[in-house]
């Protein structure tokens, strides 16, 4: 995601920022910018690009000062441009701030300021953090943030400064990454570690709830209500390539183990489970739009088009619409039927993907509404369509996709519940149920990664085979397709995903004792069926390695292998199941030595048909 860095001492603050968010530009990013307090004014410089662009801006512009923050931003509220690249101050240009996170308020915190007649120059939810901060500045900024955070809700790494007081910059954190570098006479802030090792290794993680005030001698942290905190400094042995990923072996396992937060990212101020609501903001169909909707098709590409598998499940159980999903370059040359009556759901973490591209244009010719499901603000996809629901995953470096599919079962998810809302197809109740489901699922797969290590067992043990078969069924049946994909992808191993059902239908003449089965059978209405196709299985010599839920007392009756779940609803249990098949996919792959992160002949973003 966003990268900060912030610097107060006694060198040019301009360099040393800049030299930081060059350190944080592996994360990406598509514009950035610097504010600095300089003859009691603030002076800011903002480009959108690389960060080269930023720098030519300040050369032609010059800037100096011993106080400075800085920002690389990855939008995800309004498109990439300079009005929306961050720093961003108050009307007065008093204050001015960076900001990484989501503000899940910021719509109702900016009628409410627009209606005392304050104009917002900016698309971000970050701007109307400056109109507060402002309006409780009296003459002490800290107090003034202290106030301002009582109003906010969502996530925040925040770093600000005032021009009224040149010495200080204040800082805050709360569900998103951020450090204060200590030094001699000088001190730093940054949202990750690679930012900061040039200068210090002195480090504080702040806890959430922390607000900082650096001057260039001193570090005080304290809490919303000025309660003083006291945390520890740590020494930090890193080197950059291992700060990068925040101490993980490849960037696979940290977007693995981001999923808790991404997937909070995604549905966070979206969703409401108390009061059974889901508000979409991007979607601005309306209750007769949705009515008047004869059938989905789901169009994308490789692991996008398995969540699409997904979403089928929810779209025709939940908002009773018919739903077909089409692989995007079969569905441009099928001469499909569209008509303004269909409803288009395209996904892509890119956006720019050219087959989904293309399709996306096809059914725009014919009149169908399109709707994208996409990662990154200002793609092709995310302009052209009519309505996009962005995922909040942040950039995804892997080339297998990992996060950002759970990204996108978890809008897909949110999207039909919004339209069985509209169309009144579930009752309240049901909602509020499937809400409560999906607000769990974080903290969930944060309790199935106490288990990686018995993953990690099982890939060691059958690291030798060379074809596998996943099999699964119901919403589970993409699943056990979108496992297979990732094995291939990073471990060049054979697999097959295969609905169980079918196995028999012809796959289950390739089983013998050199061939693993992994079965997803987690608590579902079809559970006994699959136990019956894995017996099926078992009296004809396969291995079986079983995804069975927590309660599931008979797992171990049915696999050789079981590797647990916690239970949860069977429409949200895709987020869940396909964690363990992801991390099965890294070890083996680990296991045989394979370059995880650029597997070989694959493309992150494939733009040729
Ligand atoms: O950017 P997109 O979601 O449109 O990309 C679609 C596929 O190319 C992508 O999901 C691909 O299958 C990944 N390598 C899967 O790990």
């Amino acid at each position: 995601m966003c990268g900060i860095v912030g610097y107060i001492g006694g060198k040019n603050a301009v360099d040393i920022v800049l030299n930081g968010l060059k350190k944080l530009e592996y994360r990406g990013y598509d514009s950035s910018g610097i504010a600095v307090v300089k003859d009691e004014q603030l002076q800011i410089r903002r480009s959108i690009g690389k960060l080269k662009n930023l720098k030519e801006n300040i050369e032609k512009n010059p800037l100096e000062s011993n106080i400075s923050i800085g920002h690389t931003r990855w939008a995800t509220h309004g498109k990439p441009s300079e009005e929306n690249a961050h720093p961003h101050t108050d009307p007065t240009k008093s204050i001015v701030i960076v900001h990484n996170g989501i503000i899940e308020n910021y719509a109702e915190l900016k009628l409410r300021l627009e209606k005392e007649g304050k104009e917002f120059k900016s698309e971000t939810d970050t701007e109307v953090i400056a109109h507060l901060i402002k309006k409780h500045y009296k003459d002490n900024l800290l107090n003034a943030v202290q106030e301002t955070l009582k109003e906010i809700k969502g996530s925040y790494a925040l770093g600000i400064i005032c021009k009224d007081e040149p010495n200080k910059i204040v800082c805050a954190r709360q569900n998103a990454s951020l450090i204060v570098g200590a030094g001699k006479g000088e001190n730093f802030l940054a949202s990750d570690i690679p930012a900061l090792l040039s200068y210090t290794r002195n480090m504080i993680f702040l806890e959430n709830g922390d607000i900082a005030e650096l001057t260039a001698n001193e570090i005080t942290i304290t809490d919303i209500e000025n309660n003083v905190k006291k945390r520890e400094i740590k020494n930090i042995k890193w080197d950059c390539v291992q700060a990068e990923k925040e101490g993980y072996k490849h960037f696979m396992l940290k977007e693995i183990y981001e999923q808790p937060r991404t997937i909070e990212d995604t549905f966070r101020g979206r969703i409401y489970p108390d009061e059974g609501r889901v508000y979409i903001e991007e979607i601005k169909l309306s209750k007769e739009d949705i009515k008047s909707i004869s059938n989905i098709y789901v169009v994308a590409c490789g692991t996008a088009y398995y969540s699409g598998l997904v979403a089928k499940f929810l779209f025709e159980n939940f908002a009773k619409i018919p739903t077909e999903v089409d692989i995007a370059s079969e569905f441009r040359y099928r001469e499909p039927i569209l008509n303004d009556k269909v409803l288009i759901v395209i996904v892509s973490q890119s956006g720019e993907t050219a087959d989904t591209l293309a399709a996306l244009r096809l059914a725009k010719s014919k009149d169908c509404t399109i709707l994208a499901v996409c990662n990154v603000v200002g793609s092709s996809i995310s302009r052209e369509a009519d309505h996009v629901v962005y995922t909040h995953c942040g950039p995804e470096i892997g080339v297998a996709s990992t996060k950002a599919f759970t990204g996108q079962l978890t809008a897909l998810y949110m999207v039909s519940l919004d339209l069985a809302c509209k169309k009144e197809s579930l009752s309240k109740e049901e909602i509020k149920k499937y809400l409560k489901e999906l607000w769990e699922i974080p903290v969930k797969i944060g309790d199935f990664f106490k288990q990686s290590e018995t993953v990690y067992e099982v890939a060691k043990r059958f690291a030798n085979k060379r074809d596998f078969l996943y099999l699964g069924r119901h919403v589970n049946y993409p699943i056990a397709l979108e496992g297979a994909l990732k094995l291939k992808e990073i471990s060049y191993i054979h697999a097959e995903g295969y609905a169980a059902g079918e196995m028999k239908h012809g796959p289950i003449a390739l089983i013998d004792d050199d061939m693993p089965i992994i079965a997803i059978a987690v608590k579902s209405k079809v559970y006994e069926k699959v136990i019956s196709n894995i017996g099926e299985a078992k009296a004809r010599g396969a291995t079986v390695i079983i995804i069975a839920s927590e309660s599931d007392k008979t797992a171990s009756n049915n696999g050789d292998n079981v590797i647990y779940v916690p239970d949860c609803d069977e429409f949200v249990s895709p987020i869940l199941s396909v964690i363990p098949l992801q991390l099965l996919a890294y070890y083996v792959a680990v296991v045989l030595g394979c370059d995880v992160d650029q597997p070989r002949n694959l493309a992150k973003s494939v733009t040729v048909e």
